[in-house]
């Protein structure tokens, strides 16, 4: 076995705000994988949807749509050298546009949809197949990645994470109070979590994490253990076949 290293499926589920993305991106930048925010391809979606003035009253023409479309997630650095991924919807960039609030607000409903999920639940297995990768979103332990290696299921209180909305709308020049970025992300949790197909919910063999009160540096020193102890683990069960 001397020489091989294991590249683990990561998959990080949980609720709006709770940092996945934040923390994926760096975790995995330090491993040296290849990350994938789920989240943004449906926010992708979203902004296609909104740009063909399609609403939820039709939603095959929306999966239509998404099923033609081509949708990439282009890893990059910040002038600081911090990771960025980069979001391009038939190669036009359109990363900074999924972040508005337009497309937050439709983005759970249109997420409910069967076929949208369909489309981008077999991109994200393609993209994911040979490992080396880390996933965030609502459904990669449970229904994308059964399989993944390590599932950390990440989450934070309400408050906490309506604190850390209203920081990055006011970095957009966004003004929300409080009390509406609140009641939208206890909206936005409740219908993730109801839906019929593939609702947010820890998976049995998931770790739960919660990270009030924790830095970002520690949630992801908290991800690349649970790594550490994966690869240590498929070693002694490789050496064991
Ligand atoms: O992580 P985010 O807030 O950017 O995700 C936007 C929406 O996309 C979220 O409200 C639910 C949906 N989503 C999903 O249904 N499944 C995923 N794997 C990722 C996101």
């Amino acid at each position: 076995m001397s020489g091989h290293t294991t590249a683990l499926k990561v998959a990080i589920d949980g609720p709006a705000g709770a940092g996945k993305s934040t923390v994926a991106k760096i975790a995995a930048k330090k491993l040296g994988y290849l990350y994938l925010d789920t989240g943004a391809m449906y926010r992708a979606a979203t902004v296609l949807a909104l740009r063909k003035g399609l609403s939820m009253e039709e939603p095959d023409e929306i999966a239509e749509a998404v099923a033609q479309a081509k949708i990439d997630l282009v890893p990059a650095a910040n002038a600081d050298g911090s990771p960025i991924l980069k979001v391009f919807l038939d190669d036009e960039d359109i990363t900074f546009e999924i972040r508005s609030r337009e497309v937050s607000l439709m983005v759970s409903p249109l997420s409910t949809i069967g076929p949208v999920r369909d489309s981008l639940v077999a991109q994200q297995r393609r993209l994911a197949q040979s490992g080396g990768v880390v996933l965030d979103g609502r459904d990669i332990g449970t229904v994308v990645l059964p399989n993944a290696e390590v599932k950390i299921f990440l989450t934070a209180s309400a408050a906490e994470r309506a604190k850390r909305r209203m920081k990055e709308f006011e970095a957009r020049g966004e003004n929300v109070e409080f009390d509406t970025v609140l009641k939208e992300i206890i909206e936005r949790d409740r219908r993730d979590s109801t839906r019929e197909i593939a609702p947010l919910k820890k998976a049995p063999d998931a770790s739960e994490v919660i990270t009030d009160g924790m830095t970002i540096n520690e949630v992801v020193e908290k991800i690349l253990d649970l790594c550490s102890q994966a690869k240590l683990h498929e070693r002694s069960r490789r050496e064991l076949i």
